[in-house]
């Protein structure tokens, strides 16, 4: 059972009727799961477009809620959990997760962001204990992949690129991509959306072949990782 799940995090639709205006980031994700489809089953997939419908900022009466035991919530708590919930349960489903994001002043969308802060839980997603002395947080999920898809307008935002100083989308990621169990981390980015160029044409190619050569290969994986399963439980 291989299951997906799929976050667009860019307030700009995947096809819009200039065409020009379409979101680079949701396209090549979208790409991956078509080439995925052409070889490989999804028993379950699950898509949230945050960019066009963000979840809510988490408030205090949402902090109050999180960590108050499970069993002493009011039904109103309960209640503005629920949305938290269910972000979660997906992403306790899912095998495979994917996130697509344009970077904007530098970081993740507001929309994305959002949807860390409710899925970043006590007693879920991590837990936490002082007797671990300088890091007493831990994750509880673990064993997923995590596909981390960007598109930017500027360049050179890779380790020793020159603007690796302004970097705060990608590794941004990578921190907060604990609270999702991952284990593996891919990336593809296109960049130059700013020039209009042939670097920009030469980047959203690379990403689109790139896109299609990891879906073969996390499907092929996942496939076999899948039938292993079934076969230590057999
Ligand atoms: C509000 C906003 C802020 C942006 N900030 C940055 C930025 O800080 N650095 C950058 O390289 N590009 C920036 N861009 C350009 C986008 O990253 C670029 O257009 C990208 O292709 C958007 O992703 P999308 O095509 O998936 O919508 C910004 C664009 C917008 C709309």
């Amino acid at each position: 059972m291989s299951t997906i799940l799929h976050i667009d995090a860019s307030i700009r639709a995947a096809s819009n009727p200039n065409p020009n205006h379409n979101s680079i980031s949701k396209n090549i994700a979208h790409h991956f799961i078509q080439t995925w489809k052409t070889r490989y089953t999804i028993d379950e997939y699950i898509y949230r477009d945050v960019g066009i419908n963000p979840p809510p900022f988490i408030t205090q009466e949402w902090i109050g809620a999180a960590f108050t035991p499970e069993q002493n919530r009011t039904a109103q708590q309960h209640d503005i959990l629920k949305l938290s919930d269910q972000l979660i349960a997906e992403i306790v489903a899912a095998d495979l997760i994917i996130i697509s994001s344009p970077m904007y002043n530098y970081g993740m969308p507001a929309q994305l962001k959002a949807w860390f802060d409710q899925i970043a839980r006590v007693n879920k997603t991590f837990d936490f204990d002082l007797a671990r002395g300088d890091f007493p947080l831990q994750p509880t999920l673990s064993g997923k992949t995590l596909l981390i898809i960007t598109s930017s307008g500027e360049f050179g935002f890779e380790q020793g690129g020159i603007r690796a100083q302004m970097s705060h989308l990608v590794p941004h990621l990578h921190t907060v991509s604990k609270y999702l169990g991952v284990d593996k981390i891919y990336e593809i980015a296109s960049e130059y959306q700013e020039f209009a160029d042939d670097r920009h044409r030469q980047s959203v190619a690379n990403a689109y072949a790139k896109a299609e050569q990891l879906a073969l290969e996390l499907g092929q994986e996942l496939e076999l990782t899948i039938e292993a399963n079934a076969a230590a439980l057999s």
